[in-house]
């Protein structure tokens, strides 16, 4: 991959991260794009460019979130980026929580400020969405996990990291935490997770599910319990949490 003559990928521009150690011992390929439809599907179809390629874009136009949802933000305000991974591990879930996960850890380090999770993967400010993730996977295998991170600005409801938090900074710390190696994934990702021990009410294709959230087995689902005692265990689906444990 050059930047120069891949069709639209000729806007591509190699992008600096704030520690260039990071890129380097990460083998992350990072270009920034100024406008694009959505980063995920520029890189779904990308199919010459390497692990561990990355693209950020200034401006989505056609944004893509989780449930076919859109994902919007003004030019230049937020975080939007997507990791494209042709190595993927037997469980592909594991590295869009490896994503979250990392996020959590990136808005520490560059903010001091905790964030946490929302089943599947959002990432909490204050109990606020601060970020949502979207993975994708391509007929031909490889997976593109996309990231909105909120910096500059939110939708009403919604939390931001501020306007003097640099975007670039948060994904140096993002992709370097990626490569931090902890004992166990999973533990932490149920640390964090502040889905579990509440109520909550799930939004699903066959109408809602209240109960309480009790656990996230290895392949990300969710098990709810209901008021009959009746273990639901959610692939996917929109969770609103309700009262604190
Ligand atoms: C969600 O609905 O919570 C997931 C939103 C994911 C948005 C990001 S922005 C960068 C990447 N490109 C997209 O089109 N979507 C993801």
């Amino acid at each position: 991959m050059d930047g120069q003559d891949h069709g639209h990928r000729t806007a591509w521009q190699p992008l600096a991260l704030t520690d260039p150690a990071v890129a380097e011992s990460g083998g992350w390929a990072v270009w920034y794009v100024a406008e694009t439809g959505s980063t995920n599907a520029d890189l779904l179809t990308a199919t010459d460019a390497p692990n561990r390629t990355v693209l950020v874009a200034g401006h989505q136009t056609a944004g893509r979130g989780r449930l076919d949802r859109t994902w919007e933000a003004p030019a230049g305000a937020n975080l939007l980026a997507s990791i494209r991974f042709t190595e993927v591990p037997q469980r592909p879930a594991d590295l869009t929580r490896a994503v979250g996960v990392a996020a959590v850890d990136a808005v520490a380090e560059v903010t001091g400020l905790g964030a946490r999770l929302k089943w599947p993967n959002d990432v909490l400010l204050d109990g606020r969405k601060l970020a949502g993730i979207l993975a994708q996977r391509s007929p031909a295998g490889p997976v593109v996990v996309g990231i909105g991170l909120n910096v500059g600005w939110c939708p009403a409801g919604a939390a931001a990291l501020g306007p003097g938090v640099d975007p670039v900074a948060v994904l140096t710390a993002l992709l370097a935490a990626l490569d931090v190696p902890h004992v166990d994934d999973h533990a932490r990702y149920h640390e964090l997770l502040e889905t579990l021990g509440r109520e909550v009410r799930v939004e699903l294709p066959s109408g809602d599910l209240v109960g309480r959230a009790v656990d996230v087995d290895r392949d990300g689902r969710l098990a709810v319990v209901d008021a009959c005692a009746i273990t639901h265990h959610i692939d996917a689906g929109d969770v609103v949490h309700l009262r604190g444990v």
